[in-house]
């Protein structure tokens, strides 16, 4: 089985949904654990509204300070948030819509179509600053929106079509509110890979009920290798009521090494990483493995 794609999106999903702000020099360590932990890729915050999202509205000290040699990207929702990530020279940025309009409405105050046409103005200003950067298109709600209930898969297959006829270059498919189960992903996969190349396609499973482990594994059997994941489960969306956390990285990491794929990453220093930004938060890991670990359950 081919390597898989872990990117890392607990600075930016874990943290823009918690109470308790995060100082910029703990989110910088929490950054520098999780590159030292073996993670590359990863999301570090947003460009969004400091009003609508103040847990990251320290973006422009953050973005400088960030250690060197990680491969770095940050949420853009339209042209101010792109005119804020050129002038700090952000190379990689990750757009972000839905397949629904009650979401969108809810989340950045457009609607689906709206967002698409301010996304194809935002690729081409962001293609002529960095021609060898990268684009991420988010596509949420992919089973259910909280707002306007079950989704068409063949509605999530036309958003990611169309972010693809507009030059990003991967999508990431949400389950915002982590409703889904392998059937689920089943069913939105093959509508979307009938439409897009499944080397272009992440997945983004939020661990809502428990099922993000098994979504995955029905998507890598389908072919996906690019899996979105927060360490120790951090996560929600502040625009999703009851969204749980991310699916956790180090839950990602132990299940795709017992299945025989290397991930790089050491679970030790993984486990650090999120244990110092918990302790900032006043409660505990959400991840099984660490748990285990910490109760010197072998493994
Ligand atoms: P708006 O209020 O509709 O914006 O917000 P506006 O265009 O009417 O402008 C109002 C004011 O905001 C103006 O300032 C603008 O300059 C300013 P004023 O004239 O009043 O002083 N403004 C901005 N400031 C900074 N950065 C900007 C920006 N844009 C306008 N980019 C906006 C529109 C998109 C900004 C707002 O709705 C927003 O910030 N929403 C936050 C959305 C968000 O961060 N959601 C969570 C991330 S998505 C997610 O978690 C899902 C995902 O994980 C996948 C999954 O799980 O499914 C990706
Ligand atoms: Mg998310």
């Amino acid at each position: 089985m081919s390597k898989v794609r872990i990117i890392e999106v607990g600075p930016r999903d874990g943290l823009q949904n918690e109470r308790t702000p995060v100082p910029t020099a703990a989110k910088l360590e929490f950054i520098r654990r999780l590159r030292s932990a073996g993670l590359t890729e990863i999301e570090v915050s947003s460009f969004v509204s400091p009003k609508w999202v103040p847990q990251l509205g320290d973006i422009a000290e953050l973005w400088p300070a960030l250690p060197p040699g990680g491969t770095y990207s940050a949420l853009v929702p339209n042209e101010k948030g792109l005119e804020r990530a050129l002038e700090l020279s952000v190379d990689r940025v990750a757009l972000f819509t839905a397949a629904s309009d009650a979401f969108t409405q809810k989340n950045v105050n457009m609607t689906v179509a709206e967002t698409l046409e301010v996304f194809g103005r935002v690729i081409r200003t962001h293609r002529a600053a960095f021609p060898g950067g990268h684009i991420r298109g988010y596509v949420s709600t992919i089973f259910e929106c909280p707002f306007a209930g079950p989704i068409d898969a063949g509605r999530v297959a036309e958003v990611s079509t169309a972010l693809v006829a507009l030059g990003v270059d991967e999508i990431s498919l949400g389950d915002t509110t982590g409703v889904g189960s392998p059937r689920d992903v089943r069913r939105v996969l093959s509508a979307v890979l009938a439409a897009v190349p499944v080397d272009r396609v992440a997945v983004h499973f939020h661990d809502t009920r428990g099922t993000a482990l098994a979504n995955v594994a029905a998507a890598l059997e389908m072919g996906v290798t690019a899996v979105d994941s927060a360490a120790g489960g951090l996560g929600g969306c502040p625009y999703a009521p009851g969204a749980g956390g991310n699916l956790a990285t180090d839950d990602l990491v132990y299940f795709l090494e017992r299945e025989g794929m290397p991930t790089g990453v050491d679970l030790d220093e993984l486990a650090r990483a999120s244990e110092a930004v918990f302790a900032i938060l006043g409660r505990t890991t959400l991840s099984h493995a660490h748990i285990a670990r910490l109760a010197g359950c072998g493994g």
